[in-house]
């Protein structure tokens, strides 16, 4: 009774029965205020169901500003897509190829996001992708690379340089594995090339080690602790109860892991510190047109046995039985690992990708900056509408809902997160040095090459399957999908993420939320008409570049 639009209702009706005509006028108009702004301003169910039948993007809602208490840097970005996988930044790079791979994936996982590797490539490049990612500084090197007695430091300088090994310490071993020294890599010179490594290695007695079982729950703070009280020190080996070699640390991955902990993004890290990564897979068919689930299962196998830590099933139609199908094959060959799976823009869709055993989905059919598939196939639905649809199945299904594709600047992340765990986006990333390929110069500007894996080239190049079509019917049976551009370069990744990020906090901070769960509870939509658009951006003034103010 005394609460919000009843309350206000009865206590007029009160003063209506006990004062006089006028006096009440006044009191509804300066009570009704609370009433207007519920009105105009909608919460999700709400705004999207009255705006049927109209389909809306980004540009056409805004957010409302909420009372707030929370100032941008107070705001948390974490969110928990599936048990193993928390990120402190809700960000992940397309698997695509001129988006992710190995670099752009550490760069995203060091940031606090995730990156996935795309597949147009052999599967024995995309597990050595992988491998990179895995085997970036962390914490405790499980298989450090040793080098036996009877080597030579030629030998050692080979290695490095075939490996393209950027350290220079090895421990040398029996030809069981047990300790026998540590080469450090101030011998490992040209000028000793002829020497046995045993010249010049620590003998085993000056090595400092640690046994396995003495590791404990926290290998880095262990470690952090050992080089505290080893001045000078900056290596410590694991061995285990026979003395073979289990792990090494290094001072300078430690200092590095330590000083993550104070920063605003931290590093996405499975259990044993080494970074999270993602790989994308097709639904790969044979000529018949059966799916080949051997050689699907096979290849996830290997990169799972390099640590993966995500596979996405990654097509332009996911509500599809070939990709349901594939869902469920990986499902059943590996119980625990957490599977994406996309695309698909209806909560029917959601269930279905959920039902067949999928942890994420992805949402976005046609919103992506180099796609055609509306244009081409007349089919897609405005993303703000395709994630309000998704978002009311997610809960029944058990499953948490990426934004994939259209997202062009950070209010389209916040917009996007209202309804969404967490976004992925190609084109913002695209021109970051972190992609693959090469700067291209038109006119003194600096560009990087940016392809829907729909456009011909890069179906030719094995993205075929993800549209639905053969590799060897591309020229004669299907329509592209998407186009190949030109991104202009963008500095580094980090430049970049930060500040995205930077824009979402401050989105977070306007709707009075602390963190993702609070932003989905405080957010209010508002339509934006064409004329809302303009006044949106910045208009009527001539804009000033930085670069321009540089040159004069
Ligand atoms: P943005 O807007 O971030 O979009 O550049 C990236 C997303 O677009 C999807 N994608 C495509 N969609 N034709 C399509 O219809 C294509 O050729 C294509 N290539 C990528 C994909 O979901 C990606 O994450």
């Amino acid at each position: 009774m005394i609460k919000g639009d009843n309350f206000e209702w009865v206590s007029l009706n009160i003063l209506e029965n006990k004062i006089g005509l006028d006096h009440i006028k006044h009191s509804r108009w300066t009570t009704k205020a609370p009433i207007m702004d519920n009105e105009l301003f909608l919460e999700a169910n709400e705004f999207f169901s009255r705006s049927l039948p109209n389909g809306l993007t980004f540009d056409d809602v805004s957010l409302v500003t909420r009372y707030s208490e929370v100032l941008p840097g107070q705001v948390k970005l974490d969110t928990q897509l599936c048990d193993s996988i928390k990120l402190s930044l809700p960000m992940i790079s397309s698997d695509m190829d001129t988006v992710t791979e190995s670099e752009m994936a550490i760069g995203m996982a060091l940031n606090g996001g995730l990156g996935l590797i795309h597949y147009n490539m052999s599967q024995r490049q995309q597990v050595k992708e992988v491998a990179r990612v895995k085997h970036h500084v962390h914490g405790l090197i499980q298989d450090p690379i040793c080098f036996s007695a009877d080597h030579f430091i030629g030998d050692v300088l080979k290695t490095i340089e075939d490996k393209n090994f950027q350290f220079r310490t090895f421990p040398i071993v029996d030809e069981d594995g047990k300790l026998l020294g540590l080469l450090p890599g101030r011998v490992v010179k040209q000028r000793y090339r002829d020497h046995k490594v045993t010249d010049g290695m620590l003998a085993r007695d000056k090595v400092f080690t640690i046994r396995e079982s003495e590791v404990g729950e926290d290998p880095i703070v262990t470690a952090d602790q050992f080089f505290s009280k080893h001045m000078g020190i900056h290596k410590l080996l694991v061995v285990d109860d026979q003395d073979r070699m289990r792990g090494l640390y290094t001072l300078s991955d430690i200092e590095r892991i330590m000083d993550e902990s104070s920063g605003h993004l931290k590093p996405s890290r499975d259990s044993m510190f080494r970074l999270l990564c993602g790989a994308a897979v097709s639904v790969p068919r044979d000529d018949q047109g059966n799916i080949e689930k051997d050689s699907l299962i096979q290849h996830v196998g290997e990169m799972v046995d390099h640590g993966l830590n995500l596979v996405a099933v990654s097509t332009a139609h996911g509500h599809t039985k070939g990709v349901g199908d594939a869902v469920r094959f990986l499902r059943d060959a590996f119980c625990d690992l957490p599977i994406m799976a996309g695309n698909v823009t209806t909560g029917e869709g959601v269930e279905f990708l959920g039902s067949a055993g999928a942890n994420i989905i992805k949402i976005g059919q046609g919103p992506g900056s180099i796609c055609t598939t509306r244009i081409v196939a007349g089919v897609g639905t405005p993303q703000m509408t395709a994630l309000y649809a998704s978002s009311k199945s997610k809960k029944k299904a058990g499953v948490k809902i990426l934004a994939d594709g259209g997202i062009n600047k950070s209010g389209d992340i916040v917009k996007a997160l209202t309804l969404a765990d967490g976004i992925i986006c190609g084109g913002l990333l695209a021109g970051c040095r972190e992609a693959p390929g090469a700067i291209i110069e038109i006119e003194g500007k600096y560009y990087k090459q940016y392809r829907g894996m729909g456009s011909l080239e890069a179906m030719r190049d094995g993205s075929a399957a993800r549209y639905g079509h053969s590799q060897k019917d591309l020229q004669s049976k299907s329509a592209p999908e998407g186009i190949e551009a030109l991104k202009e370069v963008s500095g580094s990744l980090r430049e970049v993420l930060e500040n995205l990020a930077g824009g979402v906090r401050a989105g977070l901070g306007y709707l009075g939320a602390q963190d993702l769960s609070e932003l989905q509870k405080n957010a209010r939509y508002i339509r934006v008409t064409p004329a809302g658009q303009r006044e949106s951006a910045p208009h009527d003034v001539v804009e000033i570049k930085r670069s321009d103010l540089n040159r004069s």
